[in-house]
């Protein structure tokens, strides 16, 4: 395959078998192999291209949104391959790997403080909010109030999910944190066959699942720490909830047992499932939205105690020689 853009090439991630023991057939969506890593390449995409087609984006503009993180690589992304400057606001809870990312990219990371209230003028969402109103010539997608977010996902993934499976599926589960995915794919699915049963995680410590009064959790991605109209109820089945040991614990067995290295939050949707399997049967076509990928969290050691790293047969004595770079990136 040839892409002109790397843009290009977001979306088209493939369904693959995991052989979980169950008669029915399960699916794993493997998002992290979106060019950004994540399915949030598919909702920044969109909206920016959006945003671009009813001008409220000008060339030379700045893209500003508050992140969990992964909305704000694929921004961060976008923005370079655009000519975008990019600023994301995030909380401590983004892992380290994400932060490193978003500077690679070239991102501005404005740091805010963990608050459970959106109302607090110092939240990340808040913060993005300003920032955004003021700086001219700048788009906050606003991922957790945009319908647009859920639009993308009913537009795009939802038909790529029924023609992968040639119309066979009867179940899909995925985390919900703006809850723009499962509502716009779960939307999309019903409307093909109404039976098709959808299935939202949701961290049991969540805003939602604690009806208000939410508590820390490890599980990045899924859940909200506010209420968001973006999520649709009227297309989910059934919302589960999932804790951070139910999720986390599954993520060393996907790795090494399957070969998928996946992120926390797809640990959480791999719960749910183990939450219904005892309901399938070998006519149920599972799909589970795998959202990102497991090396984006490394540093937080949920993928079980490691061996130490055996010592080298030889002893490298020699210091690597200085390379000069060939591109000289003042030219650039
Ligand atoms: C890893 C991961 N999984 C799941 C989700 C949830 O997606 P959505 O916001 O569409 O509900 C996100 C959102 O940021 C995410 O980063």
């Amino acid at each position: 395959m040839q892409y002109p853009s790397v843009l290009k090439a977001v979306g088209n991630t493939p369904l693959i078998q995991i052989p979980f023991d169950t008669p029915a057939t399960v699916l794993a969506k493997l998002e992290y192999l979106n060019p950004g890593g994540s399915v949030k390449d598919r909702s920044a995409l969109y909206m920016v291209e959006k945003a671009e087609k009813e001008g409220k984006l000008k060339p030379g503009g700045t893209l500003i949104d508050a992140s969990s993180g992964n909305h704000g690589i694929a921004l961060a992304m976008i923005g370079a391959a655009k000519g975008y400057k990019v600023i994301i606001t995030v909380t401590q809870k983004c892992s380290k790997e994400k932060l490193q990312t978003l500077q690679a990219y070239g991102a501005q990371i404005i740091m805010c403080k963990s608050t459970e209230l959106i109302t607090d003028p110092e939240s990340y969402h808040n913060v993005a909010y300003k920032l955004a109103q003021e700086t001219p010539n700048s788009f906050m997608p606003n991922q957790y109030y945009n319908e647009v977010n859920r639009d993308a996902h009913y537009t795009l993934l939802g038909p790529e999910i029924w023609e992968q499976t040639h119309g066979t599926v009867t179940h899909f589960f995925a985390g919900s944190g703006t809850g723009g995915t499962v509502s716009g794919v779960g939307r999309y699915l019903k409307e093909q066959n109404s039976s098709v049963k959808i299935f939202a995680l949701d961290a049991a410590n969540s805003f939602r699942a604690t009806q208000g009064n939410p508590k820390p959790y490890k599980i990045e991605g899924i859940g909200i720490d506010f209420s968001s109209d973006v999520i649709d109820y009227n297309v989910i089945d059934e919302v589960l909830t999932v804790t951070d040991q139910e999720g986390l614990s599954i993520l060393s067995p996907l790795a090494q047992q399957y070969g998928l290295l996946v992120g926390p939050s797809s640990g959480a949707v791999a719960a749910g499932l183990f939450q219904k399997i005892n309901t399938l049967t070998k006519d149920d076509v599972v799909v589970l939205m795998f959202s990102d990928s497991g090396r984006a969290y490394l540093s937080k050691n949920f993928y079980g105690a490691q061996d130490e790293i055996a010592a080298p047969l030889y002893t490298q004595t020699d210091t690597y020689p200085q390379v000069k770079p060939e591109i000289d990136s003042t030219t650039l």
